[in-house]
């Protein structure tokens, strides 16, 4: 994703200076902050090509996200452009090369209606942050609010206005790449999360230039792809739909996020972007959402392969008649809404709606008013990587690493070890700046070798990589091949082992295993690493295991054999320097998992906020419940769970009453202290669970989490208050709110909670 630069022929088109500006002028407009009445008056000005336009929206970078195009195709974007034929683009970043691009556009087009640029800003733009997974493991919704604001001030220095982020989608199923890129599973924190985030970016107001517009995505049930294979179908029923997959999307529509995206999935055989129930009747009837939906890329156009459009005219109609607003990468609209209008003329309507909700974010943006205040190169030199932004980048990442297991308390580890650093990730500028990092300049991140010998002193750390991991192709597009046979390096660091007091192992995934295309169906430690992790185990059993990945793995062995187990994602610019900092005890870890790691693979989907079932238990030694035969039922590493170098204790949970009323607020406290030797911060977690429900409810819910600070012998009282939104539950497409007990669970993680009742009254 690196090297952006305009196409070949773009730059040359641009160069040519052969076009002539068009003189029409837009009717100036008095009312200046009414963005409708505004909007409206450039509509009427437009013809029905030029709205189309503005539906029209592709990828004009060197950079490809999504499958490749034809040569013929870029040459005939370019003349789209130029026409006013298109109303975004993506892909393209640079203040001087998003200023070129738009200064055709206001000299050439008609109306000089401005582009807006769009991008895939997802944890980071040029400073890399932690993958969204991982950041989402620190549950701290201010920083998460800050790194998406500095990702936004960045990514807009560099003339961009539009981010395709945060993804919202809830998924309980790790095979699936893109659990990197979003917040886990569960649709409360997954909520607070997106909120975070679309205030990050956008701030408090869009025509601020350096805020960006957000796009909450995949709209919707993507996270439910079958069996967690990227673009597969999905089938959920209503009650999964309405309580699990779109309480995030419900919360970023409320928190007024700018955009929506489809989803590529088709969802009980309706294709998300032809769905009219979720994207009109949902979205825009029911949420009132007033912003606009782009298609996902090419999702028009792929409905001919999901069967369900016949051509790509009635792909085209499909997606504006189910309130597809802009046509990303497919070419359905510029080419065939002006003859669908001919046959169906009520699609007019639906043209102008979609048109204007277009301008209206222009109007936001404030590109009416200076379409290129965003393109400053100025700006971009003193913002984009700014020094400062890796103090964030740094502090995200240490509050992101989750300890798994730390027996013995071997970590944090004495400065006067001797240790061996090995692994195919140890020395690995590049695989921490993670799938979707924009411009980050690749091998720019902190190594965990690096860190390790800043930390710990050159002459205490010893390096052998060990294995290779990957083979040849290490990029965005193509298939990645994992070393599985070479075992070459072995030797050198079976010796580095045998050598030193303690083995800081740097496994996992490389960068580019997990994210968009990248579904596993296996997902233990890839190639031979477990392999070279048993070998060296056999000469040093003190083994620090410091994973580097994209999604939850199968660690069972690992588990089983390894004293430590330290989960550090893909941390960002910064990775090295957390890790080396939490190994030395400078930074105590606080992370705890959004996502359940299942013990193998066949236990998947797994996931905290299950159904009870008919058969939950067995009675005695009987087979006839619900259960694997090979496996238990629970999750190696559960929902919530992280340990930390201190102890905290819980104690005086109480609620405030046994009994509420619908207008009601319970209060329910608990104190937490730091019965430990080290600082540190808990995460302290409130979950519901609804005895019994006129449709079968979760187990648990989570409900409430608070993140406290304590110092050793500190203690706070924590207090979360229960109304009557966090018992209610959709039944169909209406929230209702039924009588009955309620258990409220407190404590540290999704499996270790002390309840307490009460009963909601009608
Ligand atoms: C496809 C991805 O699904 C989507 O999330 C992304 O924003 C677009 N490509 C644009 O790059």
């Amino acid at each position: 994703m690196n090297n952006i630069k305009p196409y070949f022929f773009l730059v040359s088109f641009l160069l040519s200076g052969l076009l002539s500006s068009c003189q029409v002028k837009l009717n100036t407009v008095n009312a200046k902050n009414d963005f409708s009445y505004r909007a409206d008056s450039v509509l009427s000005l437009m013809t029905l090509k030029e709205k189309i336009g503005q539906l029209n929206q592709y990828s004009i970078g060197s950079e490809m996200t999504g499958p490749n195009q034809t040569n013929e195709y870029s040459k005939q974007r370019y003349e789209q452009l130029i026409k006013g034929d298109v109303g975004s683009v993506l892909n393209l970043t640079g203040a001087e090369n998003t200023y070129l691009v738009q200064k055709q556009v206001m000299e050439n087009s008609r109306l000089k209606i401005p582009l807006m640029f769009a991008y895939d800003v997802i944890h980071g733009f040029r400073t890399m942050f932690p993958i969204p997974l991982a950041e989402s493991c620190s549950w701290d919704l201010e920083l998460m609010e800050k790194t998406a604001k500095i990702a936004a001030a960045e990514a807009s220095a560099s003339g961009l206005h539009w981010t395709f982020a945060p993804m919202v989608d809830v998924s309980r199923d790790a095979r699936w790449g893109r659990v990197m890129e979003g917040a886990g599973e569960d649709p409360f924190l997954g909520s607070r999360i997106a909120e975070a985030r679309i205030n990050g970016f956008q701030g408090k107001s869009l025509d601020d230039v350096s805020t960006i517009a957000a796009c909450a995505k995949h709209f919707a049930g993507y996270g439910f792809v079958e069996s967690g294979k990227d673009y597969n179908s999905v089938n959920v029923g209503n009650n999964t739909l309405m309580n699990m997959v779109l309480p995030p999307f419900e919360a970023a529509a409320a928190c007024n996020v700018a955009t929506f995206m489809n989803a590529f999935n088709d969802i009980d055989g309706v294709p998300a972007t032809a769905s009219n129930f979720l994207v009109r009747e949902i979205l825009k009837d029911q949420w009132e959402f007033e912003g606009l939906v782009v298609s996902d890329w090419g999702s028009i156009s792929e409905m001919i392969n999901h069967r369900y459009s016949k051509n790509l005219n009635q792909a085209a109609l499909h997606a504006i008649d189910a309130g597809c607003d802009i046509d990303m990468e497919s070419q359905a609209y510029i080419k065939h809404l002006e003859e669908l209008v001919k046959e169906n003329p009520y699609l007019e309507s639906l043209i102008d709606d979609a048109a204007k909700r277009v301008l209206l974010l222009k109007f936001k943006l404030g590109l009416f008013d200076d379409p290129y205040g965003y393109s400053n190169e100025q700006r971009e030199s003193e913002l984009v990587g700014k020094e400062e932004h890796l103090d964030l980048a740094e502090e995200a990442a240490l509050k992101s690493i989750v300890l798994l297991k730390n027996e013995n308390e071997v970590l944090p580890l004495d400065k006067k070890l001797k240790l061996a650093v090995i692994g195919p990730l140890a020395a690995d500028n590049d695989s921490p700046l993670g799938n979707w990092r924009a411009t980050a300049i690749s091998n720019s991140a902190i190594s965990l070798l690096e860190g390790m010998e800043n930390e710990f002193g050159k002459s205490q750390v010893t390096y052998a990589k060990g294995c290779e991991l990957s083979i040849g192709n290490n990029n965005f597009f193509e298939e990645l091949v994992i070393n599985k046979t070479d075992t070459t390096g072995f030797a050198e660091a079976i010796s580095v082992a045998e050598t030193n007091d303690v083995v800081i192992m740097a496994l996992g995934e490389p960068a580019y295993m997990s994210g968009e295309g990248r579904s596993r169906s296996q997902i233990g430690l890839p190639g031979v690493q477990l392999q070279l992790l048993k070998e060296i185990y056999n000469v040093n059993k003190n083994i620090v295991l410091v994973l580097m990945n994209g999604r939850p793995m199968t660690l069972s062995w690992e588990n089983d054999y390894i004293p430590v187990i330290l989960e550090a994602w893909h941390l960002g610019s910064k990775a090295g320097s957390a890790i080396a900092k939490t190994i030395s005890g400078k930074s105590n870890p606080s992370g705890k998992l959004t996502m359940s790691f299942p013990k193998n693979v066949g236990q998947l989907p797994i996931y905290y906020n299950k159904k009870n079932t008919g058969r939950p238990s067995a009675a005695g030694n009987q087979v006839f419940y619900s259960h694997h035969t090979d496996v238990d039922n629970d999750p190696l590493f559960p929902f919530g769970f992280g340990l930390s170098y201190t102890k905290f204790n819980y104690s005086d949970f109480k609620i405030s009453k046994n009994e509420m009323k619908l207008s009601d607020t319970i209060t329910v406290s608990v104190k937490v202290q730091n019965v430990g030797d080290f600082s540190g911060d808990e995460i302290v977690q409130m979950y519901v669970s609804d005895e019994f429900a006129s449709i079968s409810p979760p187990v648990l819910s989570l409900k409430g989490f608070d993140r406290v600070s304590l110092n050793p012998n500190e203690s706070k009282l924590i207090e979360f208050y229960i109304t009557k939104e966090q018992l209610g539950f959709y039944k169909f497409n209406e929230k209702v709110y039924e009588p009955g007990t309620f258990k409220i669970g407190v404590g540290p993680n999704s499996s270790e909670l002390k309840f307490l009742s009460f009963e909601l009254l009608n």
